[in-house]
């Protein structure tokens, strides 16, 4: 396994949209993040795009390739973004998710991101409506990871 930074024209978008179903949205943030690829002999098979403001890294997009899920990919990829805000000196990385995402606020905390906020009803004009796990998607969690400096 291999992980990289590529050039942000050469972003697996297949990758992307399984984090982010709108290829507007992806097109409103992919030219300005550093994008990370995750390649397993030569495949893409994960990617993340983070947005660096002034001391902070926002996770905009992270995705791993369903038939890789839940194999410690996600976990390599974000120590990976950990050691890159490490090493450009950031204080914290931040990312935000929806209520009904369970499997991601899962993934989030047990990569040491504590909860650090809730945007209401953010997601509340959204049509048609998004069910995750039986919820409806409604509120906007933040997460936030500090970065210890080595
Ligand atoms: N339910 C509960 N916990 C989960 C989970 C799930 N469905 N998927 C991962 N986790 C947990 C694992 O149990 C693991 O914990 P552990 O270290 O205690 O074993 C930890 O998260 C890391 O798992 P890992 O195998 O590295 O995750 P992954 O490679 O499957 O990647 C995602 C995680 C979220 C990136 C991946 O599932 C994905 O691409 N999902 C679709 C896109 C998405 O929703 N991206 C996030 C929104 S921007």
């Amino acid at each position: 396994m291999e992980i990289k930074c590529i050039d942000s024209d050469k972003a697996p978008l297949d990758l992307l949209l399984l984090a982010d179903p709108s290829r507007d949205s992806i097109a409103s943030y992919l030219h300005d993040s550093v994008v990370f690829l995750v390649t397993i002999e030569s495949k893409p098979v994960g990617v993340s795009a983070v947005v660096i403001k002034g001391k902070v890294a926002e996770i905009k997009n992270i995705a791993v390739a369903t038939e890789y899920q839940h194999r410690g990919i996600g976990k390599k990829l974000m120590e990976h973004i950990k050691l890159f805000a490490r090493k450009s000196q950031l204080d914290a990385i931040k990312v935000g998710t929806g209520n009904s995402s369970l499997q991601q606020l899962s993934f989030y905390q047990k990569s040491g991101f504590r909860i650090k906020g809730v945007i209401t009803d953010y997601f509340a004009s959204y049509r048609p409506e998004i069910y995750e796990n039986g919820i409806r998607c409604i509120d906007m969690i933040l997460l936030e990871h500090k970065v210890i400096s080595a």
